[in-house]
């Protein structure tokens, strides 16, 4: 196989021209666990991405390990993607790098003149922002989604089926419990710096329908999976609480998973961490520490990831459900790679969105993820036990 490699930026030469690539997906960070695993099911798809990345070995490994003949372009530095976007204009932009709070404004940015731009970004910084991008995106005609991925579209599609055709509810929680199996290597620059990164910022959840500050793992609930195991989630100011509360338009959304430090000990030292992580030098310490964190490769550690919400109405009526997903990273790839292939298929309408609210919460279900929604009751209280029924429709494709 044969890869065509462009080297670009601070990596070596330019490439003369800048013709617009209105048939080409490319992957920023297509050497990362989540670059690879979308470049591989967009060739899957028949659809072969350009591979994106600072590191030319490597990225001929992810190449190759895609199959399918993806062209790479070497750029060293988010800075060179960015010119390589403009110049190039391709149909859409997978971007993988994170911290999002850092690349997202400005990669979207460099898209919106010639190509769509799909993201993973999972906290309140990045999410809002991206979506603060609404307007510029319809009046250049392009869509930009973020939050593609098991964090934001496995709950907020779970809140969208709960509230379709119904009036507007007064509370809702989401909580997200991804299972996800390991491999061997190290943490990353890019999730070490999306975890720590968040951690000054603290808490937050909507009162009154005002994003307002709180304490980060706070909300504490013991939940009952649907398939009787038992896990804690505790608030995180992830993507997820904007999308919960955009799908419902209720004033009091919690946003909720089980990565969030439920443990006492934890909780108790939490915020003296996080101020001290607001002190720049160390904040940058930790995250190259953790960045440099080696993984062993382990199985996930339940056979399901979950997405789960729960809502109330003013007249006490409450409604509750789940969306069951496998691995919670193979979720992801998926959600990313089938959005990608949507927008290059001409669907979708212009501006700034998550996943489920562009295609609809059967989006996830077109990823694998089925539906378990009850009736809906007249007690809001969490303690009952709750039957729960497959939705019918699961094995809709759109
Ligand atoms: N929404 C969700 O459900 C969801 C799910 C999974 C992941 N995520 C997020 O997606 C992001 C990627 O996750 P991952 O597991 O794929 O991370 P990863 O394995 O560390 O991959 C990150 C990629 O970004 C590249 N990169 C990092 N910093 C860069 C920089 N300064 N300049 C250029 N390239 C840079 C890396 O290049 P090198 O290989 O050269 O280091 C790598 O290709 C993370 O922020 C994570 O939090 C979200």
């Amino acid at each position: 196989m044969s890869h065509n490699v462009v080297r670009t930026g601070d990596a070596t030469t330019g490439v003369e021209g800048s013709d617009a690539m209105q048939d080409e997906v490319w992957v920023l960070g297509a050497t990362g666990r989540t670059g690879r695993a979308i470049a591989a099911r967009l060739t899957a798809m028949g659809v072969p991405p350009v591979l994106v990345g600072r590191d030319a070995t490597r990225l001929q490994e992810a190449a190759t390990g895609a199959g399918g003949g993806a062209r790479t372009i070497v750029a060293g530095s988010v800075a060179s993607m960015i010119a390589e976007v403009r110049r190039r204009r391709p149909a859409v932009v997978v971007n993988t790098v994170g911290p999002f709070a850092d690349t997202a404004g400005p990669i979207a940015r460099a898209c919106l003149p010639g190509s769509h731009y799909v993201d993973l970004a999972n906290d309140v910084l990045a999410a809002s922002a991206l979506l603060g991008l609404h307007e510029e995106a319809v009046a250049a005609g392009r869509i930009l989604v973020t939050g593609t991925g098991f964090g934001v579209l496995a709950t907020e599609s779970v809140v969208a089926k709960l509230c379709q055709g119904r009036p507007v509810p007064d509370r809702v929680r989401v909580d997200a419990v991804p299972s996800v199996a390991t491999e061997a290597g190290v943490l990353g620059e890019a999730l070490a710096a999306t975890i720590i990164g968040g951690l000054p910022a603290g808490g937050r959840r909507y009162e009154r329908g005002r994003l307002v500050r709180t304490r980060l793992g706070s909300d504490v609930a013991h939940l009952t999976l649907p398939d009787g195991a038992r896990v804690t989630t505790a608030s995180v100011p992830f993507g997820e609480l904007i999308a919960a509360q955009r799908a419902s338009g209720a004033p009091f959304v919690v946003a909720a998973s089980s990565l969030a430090p439920t443990a006492p000990a934890v909780r108790a030292i939490l915020p003296l961490a996080t101020l001290l992580l607001s002190i720049t030098p160390l904040r940058t310490f930790a995250q190259h520490r953790l960045a440099r964190l080696r993984t062993t490769p382990q199985e996930r550690p339940r056979e399901h990831s979950w997405g789960h919400a729960h809502v109330r109405w003013a007249d006490g009526t409450t409604r509750e459900g789940w969306l069951r997903t496998g691995d919670g990273m193979d979720f992801t790839s998926a959600v990313a790679a089938e959005v990608a292939h949507r927008l290059l298929k001409g669907e979708g309408r212009p501006g700034a969105h998550t996943p489920g609210a562009l295609f609809g919460p059967e989006l996830a279900e077109a990823v694998g993820g089925e539906f378990m929604l009850d009736e809906g009751r007249e007690s809001s209280d969490r303690g009952e036990e709750t039957h729960y029924s497959v939705s019918q429709n699961y094995l809709a494709v759109p």
